[in-house]
């Protein structure tokens, strides 16, 4: 569709936003669904977060995602959040409705779509999450929510991981929680699936991987929500070792449809019907 004087603009907004693949699943459904919009991403220092929202609100954008590493503080400078975000601690999708930011979560219900789009089933599974922030936030309590029966939260930051798993605790109690640093993770092994929450892999950092999956019993399930590159150093890893792996990218296809619709109140099947297409397209 051709842009004109009406066109709206749609964005990304995180640091680092470099090989963010957001802008080509959102261009390609405007594109789809005749939307006159661009997406277009904004890498924003943290100390700017404020005057980007104030910015935003003159310039009339409609609608936003938030990435690494404002999921959380973006939350103190928007003027409603929904039920779901605030439960789940963190914000990746705004939407502008007549001049007021209200903020979304959608990272959350995109990774338990993955997880039920391959059947795996996580009730009363011991899940090791890797990290602590805005992402980590959104999946752990999801997990929680659905009723797994062990979380082990490994941070790099201890206190970040601590304050997580007690705010997990508050609004769970019959979850089993554990905490510990990230470096301690061997002493985890007897658990049925990792969730890599941490940007350890994430391109240009491509060769680290958070943890040594060669300790673990090779019949657990790795998820790794970093998507640049599609398949991290813990994937192959993974993929080598035998064990089931699930990308990124798949949470990111997920979540970015969830934010399409909070956007145009639409039902993701009419703004897109054929995700693998979506996906071989960013691959
Ligand atoms: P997101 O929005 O994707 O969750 P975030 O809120 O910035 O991003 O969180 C990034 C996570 O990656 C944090 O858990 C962070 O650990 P700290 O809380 O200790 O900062 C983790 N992380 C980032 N770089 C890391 C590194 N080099 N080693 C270990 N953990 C790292």
């Amino acid at each position: 569709m051709t842009k004109d004087w009406n066109t709206n603009i749609y964005c990304l907004i995180g640091d680092p936003i470099e090989k963010s693949l957001s802008p080509k699943i959102h261009n390609y459904i405007f594109e789809a669904n005749n939307i006159n919009s661009v997406y277009v991403c904004f890498n924003i220092n943290a100390k700017d977060l404020k005057s980007t929202l104030d910015s935003f609100k003159i310039l009339g954008i409609e609608g936003f995602n938030v990435t690494i590493p404002h999921k959380i503080k973006i939350m103190s400078y928007l003027d409603e959040i929904d039920d779901e975000a605030r439960y789940l601690g963190a914000v990746n999708t705004v939407k502008n409705v007549g001049g007021r930011f209200i903020g979304y979560n959608t990272d959350g219900l995109g990774f338990i779509k993955s997880l039920e789009d391959r059947n795996i089933d996580i009730i009363n599974k011991d899940i090791l999450i890797l990290g602590a922030g805005g992402a980590s936030h959104a999946i752990s309590t999801k997990l929680a929510l659905e009723g797994v029966n062990k979380i082990i939260i490994l941070n790099r930051t201890l206190s970040k991981g601590k304050k997580l798993a007690s705010e997990i605790h508050e609004k769970f109690d019959n979850v089993k929680l554990e905490c510990d640093t990230l470096d301690n993770f061997y002493k985890y092994l007897d658990i049925d699936m990792i969730v890599n929450c941490t940007t350890i892999g994430m391109y240009p950092d491509i060769d680290s991987s958070p943890v040594d999956l060669s300790m673990f019993n090779n019949d657990i399930i790795v998820y790794d929500i970093v998507y640049k590159p599609i398949k991290t150093k813990l994937l192959h890893m993974a993929e080598r070792m035998g064990m089931e792996t699930i990308e990124g990218i798949d949470m990111l296809i997920n979540q970015g449809l969830l934010s399409q619709k909070i956007w145009f109140n639409y039902e993701i099947d009419n703004l897109f019907k054929d995700v693998d297409e979506l996906k071989k397209l960013l691959i």
